[in-house]
């Protein structure tokens, strides 16, 4: 089972591709720039080179299972949270609905549930998740929902939660917290039309998302 990893080059997506990799598990990163290329061709990662906002039904060709973890980012306007977060994921969707993917794993956010309950600034990105999700959840294609916390750049404790109560209030979660998670979720093929909050915490990946 090929994955593609959309938002490959990202700071999740980077750190999930390297953990695939060294556990044998095949992956194709979907890049927007040959000039990433390099980064993935060292490490033996096949790449495809498509964007969101063009035509990027050919970065499906082989694959059978597809991790969006692809983000507009916080240094660009309402606009590319449209056309990226919210219509890039849909189109994603679309295109995984069409060649039959066996499973979607969407990387979302807490609480995207209710944009908003989010400060005003966050309300259209949360907004944007929040419609990903339930267009992913209405589309019949067999899914996985991962919401992390706030994102850090700590190094990977590989000790996780799944809740605020858990946590005692503490609502963010590493990167590299996150790209472990994936790559749990990325082989455990059995698991489908689950969601998970995601924060950093005490219990072991394998034990919290099963
Ligand atoms: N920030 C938070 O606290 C938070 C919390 C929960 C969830 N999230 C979600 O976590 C995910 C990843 O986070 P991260 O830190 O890894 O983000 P990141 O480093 O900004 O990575 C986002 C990736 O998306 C790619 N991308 C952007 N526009 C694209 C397009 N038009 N076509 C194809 N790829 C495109 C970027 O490509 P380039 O490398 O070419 O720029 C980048 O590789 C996002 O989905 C985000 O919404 C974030």
């Amino acid at each position: 089972m090929t994955t593609l990893v959309i938002g490959a080059n990202g700071q999740i997506g980077r750190q999930f591709c390297e953990l695939a990799r060294a556990a044998g598990e095949p992956i194709r990163a979907m890049i927007r720039d040959a000039g990433q290329q390099p980064w993935f061709e060292t490490r033996g990662i096949e790449t495809v080179i498509a964007d969101l906002e063009g035509d990027f039904g050919h970065a499906f060709d082989g694959c059978d299972q597809v991790l969006f973890t692809a983000g507009s980012g916080p240094h660009t306007g309402p606009d590319k949270t449209l056309l990226i977060d919210l219509y890039g994921a849909i189109r994603a969707v679309d295109l995984a609905r069409e060649r039959g993917v066996a499973r979607f794993l969407m990387v979302s956010a807490m609480r995207a549930e209710d944009p908003q309950a989010a400060p005003e600034k966050l309300r259209p990105y949360m907004a944007a998740k929040f419609a990903a999700d339930a267009y992913l959840r209405a589309s019949g294609v067999p899914r996985l929902i991962l919401k992390p916390g706030r994102l850090t750049d700590e190094p990977a404790s590989q000790r996780v939660a799944t809740s605020l109560e858990e946590t005692g209030g503490k609502n963010g979660v590493s990167r590299a917290n996150v790209a472990h998670a994936l790559e749990h979720l990325v082989r455990a093929r059995d698991l489908v039309d689950r969601e998970f909050v995601l924060l950093d915490g005490e219990r072991p990946i394998a034990e919290v998302l099963a």
